[in-house]
């Protein structure tokens, strides 16, 4: 992490005393760091010792006290490589979630331009509250990365999950995050994601139960990466935002494969995770269908194959993965679709293996690489799964 610059806001918990030992191990990577402290972290751990570990002043307030000197928050926001708040509390956590900005950290968040990465610690009930978890969600859909608390001891005596991570696996995170950050600079990637709505009426839709999540948590590791992306998805709850992606979202089938046709041919990647739906109503009717008689047909035609339709436009310079979610015979399935549409890998989940796939926050994949093998993974939760695929990926690209 040699001459990296590091932005290290400190929140007020008991965990801050615990930044003494991580801006030493930082410093002795030879990182540059700059502390910003909330007026209550300095309750917990004296800007003297952060000033002295770090080489460099401490910035509290707005303007200094003593010589009346105004800090500027947006200059303190350009400068670092990365800004990693640690300990984050609930109470700065629900502040930054929700664009407050009534301290200098809150106010150099809003303005910063580099990543962020935030490591909350805080009481067991308090991290297990769902407004924290919430909030949490917030922070990871506007692309913040968030470093989980840790089981054990905690301050109140009580032993349970809200202990700052080891200020070790701290910086193993930021090493982690310095060396991948280049491996997809330069790459643009096309992914879908999500499920997509057939319309019967205008109030009643044929869909699935795809979250979205496994295409997004792809999306975050790639921007992650240095990555541009283009995601095309179906209505979920997911959201993400980030300078370098362009959200295109849909809900129906041909929707998505307009999309996916505007731009494939600019991408060198494409991720299809969506779960289409295969067969769409014959027509859309203009009112919605009034209930009358005991029974009722829907009259189906097959919705056209995106993923199908962009392996018969690759070019030899795009490499294409695509997903199967199977319930029998899997392997052999997989391989066929892998064949049929044009595929350099897929992606397979079975339904056999509890906690795999649809509507979870974990998977257990396998993957078939260009050569036809079969790599297995651990069930694992989506985003070690997302960084798992990103990783094969970037091993097989030429
Ligand atoms: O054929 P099957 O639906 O099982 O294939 C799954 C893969 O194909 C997934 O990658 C999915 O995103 C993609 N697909 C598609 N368009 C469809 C159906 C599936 O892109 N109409």
């Amino acid at each position: 992490m040699k001459g990296k610059r590091i932005l290290l806001g400190i929140t007020g918990g008991i965990a801050a005393y615990k930044i003494a030992f991580l801006i030493r191990l930082l410093k002795k990577e030879e990182a540059e760091v700059r502390c910003i402290m909330t007026p209550a972290s300095c309750d917990f751990i004296s800007p003297l010792t952060i000033s002295t570990l770090s080489e460099n002043p401490v910035y509290i307030d707005f303007w200094n006290q003593t010589n009346g000197e105004w800090t500027n928050h947006v200059d303190l926001g350009m400068w670092p490589d990365i800004f990693l708040i640690a300990p984050l509390t609930a109470n700065s956590l629900a502040k930054l979630a929700h664009g407050y900005c009534d301290n200098l950290l809150t106010a150099t968040y809003l303005s910063a331009k580099c990543e962020v990465i935030v490591a909350p610690a805080m009481d067991l009930d308090m991290y297990a509250h769902p407004t924290t978890f919430l909030n949490l969600e917030i922070l990871q859909s506007h692309g913040v990365k968030i470093i989980p608390a840790e089981e054990g001891e905690l301050a109140s005596g009580l032993v349970g999950k809200g202990r700052l991570a080891e200020p070790e696996t701290i910086v193993d995170v930021l090493k982690t995050h310095f060396q991948k950050k280049n491996d997809f600079i330069g790459k643009k990637v096309l992914i879908t994601a999500g499920p997509t709505y057939e319309h019967i009426d205008p109030v009643r839709f044929i869909g699935n139960h795809s979250s979205g999540k496994m295409g997004f948590d792809i999306a975050r590791c790639l921007l992650d990466q240095g990555a541009e992306i283009i995601l095309v998805s179906g209505p979920t709850k997911e959201t993400l935002h980030h300078p370098k992606l362009n959200l295109i979202k849909v809900i129906s089938a041909d929707e998505m494969l307009e999309s996916v046709q505007q731009n494939w041919s600019n991408c060198t990647i494409g991720i299809f995770c969506a779960a289409v739906a295969d067969y769409k109503p014959v027509m859309m009717s203009e009112q919605k269908i009034k209930k009358s008689d005991e029974s009722f047909m829907i009259e189906l035609v097959k919705n056209p194959d995106i993923l199908e339709w962009a392996g018969q436009h690759k070019a030899n310079n795009q490499f294409l993965v695509g997903f199967a979610l199977e319930t029998q015979n899997a392997r052999q399935y997989a391989m066929n679709k892998k064949v049929k549409k044009n595929l350099d890998a897929i992606i397979l989940n079975t339904l056999e293996d509890e906690g795999a796939g649809f509507g979870l926050t974990t998977n257990k994949i396998e993957i078939i690489t260009p050569n036809n093998l079969f790599l297995s993974f651990p069930m694992k939760n989506k985003t070690e799964v997302a960084s798992d695929i990103v990783s094969f990926i970037f091993e097989n690209l030429d």
